[in-house]
């Protein structure tokens, strides 16, 4: 579950996100619309603790953006467009693993819930496949 209670972020003269407040419960698909501008990267990336929110919150899965930061960025998994961040010549298995590595994941059970998730997302066919290599 994801609750922002009140964030804003404020860049210099600029409010980018101006006291947001919404929830989103678990097994929700929640769309975040708005002309360019309106804050929604801004809004993500406070989420994804890529940056420091200036005011207010936001509680995931029961942790505090704020005094959790740690917690929740090993909750949290976010890809942008454009450039996708994963690593071209490392599989897609082996891109998720290096992720999980990071977060302190044991790499048993990491390779287990890739499986799970590999086959609930019909991926299993390329999976072990090289990111660069697969289309977009
Ligand atoms: N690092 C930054 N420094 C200063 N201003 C920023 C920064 N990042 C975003 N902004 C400004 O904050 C506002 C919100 O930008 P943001 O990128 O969050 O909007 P967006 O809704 O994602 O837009 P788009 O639909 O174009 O992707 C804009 O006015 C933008 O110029
Ligand atoms: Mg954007």
């Amino acid at each position: 579950m994801v609750e922002i209670v009140g964030l804003t972020k404020v860049f210099k003269n600029i409010k980018a996100v101006d006291n947001l407040s919404f929830k989103a419960k678990e097994g929700e698909i929640y769309g975040l619309l708005g002309e360019n501008g309106a804050g929604k990267t801004t809004t993500l990336r406070m989420l994804a603790t890529m940056l420091k929110p200036t005011n207010g919150t936001a509680i995931i899965n029961g942790k505090d953006l704020i005094k959790e930061p740690e917690e929740i960025r090993k909750e949290v998994g976010i890809l942008f467009g454009g450039e996708s961040g994963l690593y071209d010549r490392l599989t897609a298995r082996e891109n998720i693993l290096y992720f999980a590595e990071l977060h302190d994941m044991d790499k048993k059970e990491a390779n287990k819930k890739i499986d799970i998730l590999a086959r609930k997302f019909d991926m299993t066919e390329f999976i072990d496949r090289p990111a660069g290599k697969l289309s977009i």
